[in-house]
């Protein structure tokens, strides 16, 4: 039994997860770019988060670059059986820590080599399409010559499932045509709430739905209710974020990010939270809820 159990599990490729995982892109140094300012402490954070259960942990070989994967290689290699680790390709990092779109079949084929090779294994088990007509949200635009390159990939061998990310629902359907699509990874928390009727069709279809950012990101959230409902409950506000995303729907994994050993118990102590009726309400009303009629 772990610690993190109550917080479920859901299956994401063929692999079941438990629904409380980890994103690392905050072991990257200042601004996702260079080495952490703490190497130690970044691999104790993420030998703790296995040792508390976690076995879905996000990434990037352009974390850092380089230097996430590498660390997570460092941290938990050989891993265990159980681990699925999802990655995800599409940028590539300027000298100046710049974010670049990366999708030319050489530059795709790169990331997934560079993902390999600093992650240590054969075949990466979910890839995601890291989707940048604007790199700051979902935005149309075919995605199919990407993903035809992906899919090839995956023929050969070098991926196992395939994932997609910053995503518009219509490029989930044009993907779906293309590839199985195991998750679908977009910015979703209490206060960014457009996806909420992506999250239900997903759900429908059994599909994982991953939100990043689910703290706020580089903007933390802040919120009066959330904070209210947090000291009713003798919890964090960012538990109760947590928990929350939770019990949103039985298709969210989490990969809330963090750099602190601190905040890692934090964050896993929310799986135990129990979020009544009327909180669940409350914390509703701090966005508006965008679901399909
Ligand atoms: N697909 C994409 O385009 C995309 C984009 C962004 C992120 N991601 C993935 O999503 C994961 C999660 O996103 P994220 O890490 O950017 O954002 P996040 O999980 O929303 O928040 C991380 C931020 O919150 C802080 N934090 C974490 N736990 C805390 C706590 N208990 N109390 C107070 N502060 C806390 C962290 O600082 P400390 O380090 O000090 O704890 C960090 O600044 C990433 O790690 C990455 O794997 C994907």
């Amino acid at each position: 039994m772990s610690n993190i159990d109550p917080s479920g599990t859901f299956t994401l490729g063929d692999r079941k997860v438990r629904r409380l995982g980890y994103g690392a892109m905050q072991l990257a140094g200042p601004g996702v770019f260079g080495p952490p300012k703490d190497r130690d402490a970044a691999l104790a954070v993420l030998r703790e988060a296995v040792a508390h259960g976690v076995n879905h942990i996000d990434t990037s070989d352009f974390y850092g670059p380089h230097v996430t994967n590498q660390v997570i290689r460092e941290a938990l290699a050989p891993y265990p059986d159980d681990l699925v680790i999802v990655t995800k390709i599409g940028a590539r990092r300027g000298k100046d820590g710049s974010w670049l779109p990366a999708f030319s079949p050489k530059e795709l084929t790169q990331g997934v080599h560079d993902n390999l090779r600093n992650l240590g294994r054969d075949v990466l088990e979910v890839v995601n399409l890291r989707i940048m007509f604007d790199m700051h949200g979902p935005a149309e635009g075919s995605i199919e010559a990407w993903l035809t390159v992906l899919a090839d990939l995956q023929r050969q061998g070098l991926v196992r499932h395939i994932g997609l990310s910053n995503a518009t629902a219509t490029q989930i359907a044009e993907g779906r045509r293309i590839s199985k699509i195991v998750c679908v990874q977009n910015q979703y928390n209490l206060a960014h709430r457009g996806d909420d009727a992506l999250i239900d069709a997903l759900a429908r279809d059994g599909i994982p739905y991953v939100p990043f950012f689910p703290l706020g990101g580089f903007s933390p959230l802040q919120s009066s209710i959330l904070s209210d409902v947090a000291t009713r409950l003798d919890a964090t506000p960012m538990q109760v974020a947590l928990a929350w995303l939770l019990r949103r729907a039985p298709n969210i994994l989490l990969i809330p990010g963090t750099s602190s050993l601190a905040h890692l118990r934090e964050n896993l102590a929310a799986a135990k939270l129990d979020l009544p009726k009327d909180t669940m309400t409350a914390l509703d009303g701090i966005a508006p809820n965008v679901r399909a009629a």
